[in-house]
């Protein structure tokens, strides 16, 4: 749909939307501040319009942003959809920050994007009204990931697209005996190890869960080393969850992995309320 360059220069068209979302300053030019955040947001839109592209809209396509922050993502994702391609979308965005929220809701106004929802709440917790094709969460807090892709699932969207922020989880549990404990005896080793773990774990689960999974860089490392992406799409006609890779390696390395809990904790409390 776009490359990274068009996409900068859409944005550094419209001066008004990078300036009200707070990328930019009153002189013109991105925040000092803001500059990896700024190439974070633009390389995830890349692969974002990317799958846009291949699903061609024929209904409105709804999206759910996880840990929505100030929203930077989908303020951007929204002008490029709706203006540039004239492609019927709805936003959501939850987050638990009460002030990040009135944020969203005064630059929502600001820009008279109408077609946006914020919602105070847990990822996890949030129960839309809508049926939702994609969900997206950029350096959602540790476990705030798992909430995405546990949501994402849940809500049984199209795609799943989360860059994960740390994961800090596993670090301390693989320091039990493992095949590869000559590798995760030294501590940055161990550090390096458990972020590929975290994520190997995430993608397994989406895999196990009727998920065509890829991982993604959505920007150089040079730029930010929190890159990653794990892009998930769902597999047509695939209901049948079999999570036995991710289960073997769990087990190889004595991880208890939250995603799992969060998952089957939520899915039941779904059903108990669906069943009354
Ligand atoms: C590092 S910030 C990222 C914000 C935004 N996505 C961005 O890239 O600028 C993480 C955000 O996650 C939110 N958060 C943490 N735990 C959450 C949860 N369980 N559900 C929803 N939001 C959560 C925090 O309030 C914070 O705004």
């Amino acid at each position: 749909m776009l490359n990274k360059i068009e996409i900068k220069n859409i944005l550094k068209e419209n001066n008004n939307l990078i300036k009200e979302i707070g990328l930019q300053g009153n002189d013109g030019i991105i925040k000092k501040d803001m500059e990896k955040k700024f190439n974070e947001i633009i390389g995830f839109s890349e692969k974002i319009l990317n799958v846009v592209k291949k699903i061609k809209p024929n209904k409105k396509l709804v999206f759910l942003e996880c840990s929505c922050g100030k929203s930077y993502l989908s303020f951007v994702l929204n002008y490029i959809l709706t203006s540039k391609f004239g492609i019927n979308a709805i936003f959501y965005g939850v987050d638990t920050n009460h002030e990040l929220i009135q944020k969203c809701e005064e630059t929502q106004l600001a820009l008279q994007f109408t077609n946006m929802n914020f919602i105070e709440a847990r990822t996890i917790d949030f129960v839309p009204i809508v049926s939702v094709d994609i969900v997206i969460a950029l350096h959602a807090c540790d476990t705030a990931t798992d909430e995405a892709i546990a949501k994402g699932i849940m809500l049984d969207a199209k795609h799943i697209m989360v860059v994960p922020c740390c994961q800090g989880q596993v670090r301390s549990q693989i320091k039990k005996p493992h095949p590869l404990s000559s590798i995760t005896q030294f501590g940055l080793l161990r550090y390096k190890f458990a972020n590929l773990l975290t994520d190997a774990l995430r993608s397994q689960f989406l895999l196990g869960s009727g998920y065509f999974v890829e991982l993604l860089e959505i920007v150089s490392p040079k730029l930010s080393p929190k890159n990653i992406l794990i892009s998930a799409r769902k597999i047509k006609n695939r209901h049948n969850r079999t999570l036995d890779d991710y289960f073997e390696l769990s087990k190889m390395f004595n991880t208890h992995f939250g995603l799992q809990d969060l998952f089957f904790e939520n899915q039941m409390k779904d059903s108990l309320l669906k069943t009354g």
